[in-house]
């Protein structure tokens, strides 16, 4: 199984879990911009093992294509048997670099059954989770969590440490608060507090999205990779873009039909994992995204909206890449 290079010279860039977008169709395009290695959608633990053997919505999730990078699959959950056994069966199926645990998910959904950043409140449950996860998987396991739950319990240093302790093989730390959401900006500074409390590596995450704020959150977090979400959002070149920046090389911005040549692969990876209808609807926000910021974009993208086959999708892509030409 392909394992994750932590050359200084050369840190990871990650692409950061997101559900509903991180699916093996999107992370391809995303490893072929030079993301260096990926993780699935968040996958609950009891859910999984529960879930009957043919349940397709699991088996989508833990899919991984050939080819693609190293591929981390993430869990929530909170309980530490669950979790456990999660663990064991999914180190076993010889497709993933790791087993990452979710502590950083802020979705009441999660947090209110007590799971994703709502286990950093409990240091001794999340130690316990930890290490229910090293003891059962034969693969390495990593937390991603974030700096705390609000202002008066930001606890990643402390967390680290209990990961470290029990075991963990590295760490990614969302730069924000749970009470903060998405807004505000990611606190680097804390990061680097965290990178300096522990040995095992730690990527940083929040609002990387080129190759100036890339090098900006190296150089104050002292991190050893980074992770990657919403700029990858119809734009997998970032990866590219900030390798060249690491690399102190210029990068070459892609044009409209690049984009839509890359919206229209998406498409077809799509199409062939799930039937027309649902590809259609999974990849309604993709084209919005792919073609955000160009001109005519907003009265195609309303039309996307309602188009009911892929073959009405081509024919507004078309029309969108003339009218650009015009
Ligand atoms: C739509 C969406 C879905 C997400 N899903 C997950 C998830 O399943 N697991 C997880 O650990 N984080 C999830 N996140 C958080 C991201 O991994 C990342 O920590 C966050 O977006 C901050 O990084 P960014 O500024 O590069 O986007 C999600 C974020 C977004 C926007």
């Amino acid at each position: 199984m392909k394992e994750i290079s932590w050359r200084r010279e050369k840190p990871p860039l990650f692409l950061a879990p997101m559900a509903g977008i991180t699916d093996w169709a999107f992370r391809l395009l995303c490893q072929e911009q030079g993301c260096d290695a990926a993780t699935t959608e968040m996958i609950s633990a009891q859910g999984f093992l529960t879930a009957k053997k043919q349940k397709n919505t699991y088996q989508l999730l833990v899919r991984r294509a050939p080819f693609e990078k190293p591929l981390l699959v993430q869990l929530f959950g909170c309980d530490p048997q669950w979790m456990g056994e999660a663990a064991h069966v999914l180190s076993r199926m010889g497709r993933y670099a790791g087993i990452d645990i979710n502590m950083g998910c802020p979705a009441k959904k999660v947090t209110g059954s007590g799971s994703g950043s709502r286990l950093m409140l409990d240091e001794g449950l999340a130690g316990r989770i930890i290490s229910a996860c090293v003891q059962n998987s034969l693969l390495p396991v990593s937390v991603k969590m974030r700096l705390g739950w609000d202002e008066e319990h930001e606890n990643a240093v402390s967390i680290a440490r209990i990961a470290e302790q029990e075991g963990a093989a590295f760490l990614t730390v969302h730069g924000r608060t749970t009470k903060q959401q998405y807004s505000g900006k990611a606190d680097y500074e804390k990061i680097a507090a965290v990178c300096r409390a522990v040995r095992i590596p730690v990527v940083a995450n929040g609002d990387v999205c080129d190759g100036e704020s890339a090098l900006r959150a190296l150089n104050v977090t002292g991190c050893r990779g980074l992770a990657i979400g919403r700029a990858a959002l119809g734009d997998p070149w970032v990866f590219a873009r900030i390798r060249a920046a690491l690399n102190g090389e210029a990068s070459v911005q892609p044009d409209l039909h690049e984009h839509l040549q890359t919206a229209r692969r998406h498409a077809a990876y799509m199409r062939a994992g799930h039937d027309e209808r649902t590809a259609l609807l999974e990849m309604r926000k993709f084209f919005a995204w792919y073609i955000k910021g160009v001109y005519g974009a907003a009265e195609i993208r309303a039309k996307i909206t309602t188009a009911g086959t892929f073959d009405e999708v081509e024919r507004l892509l078309t029309e969108l890449e003339e009218k650009n030409k015009a």
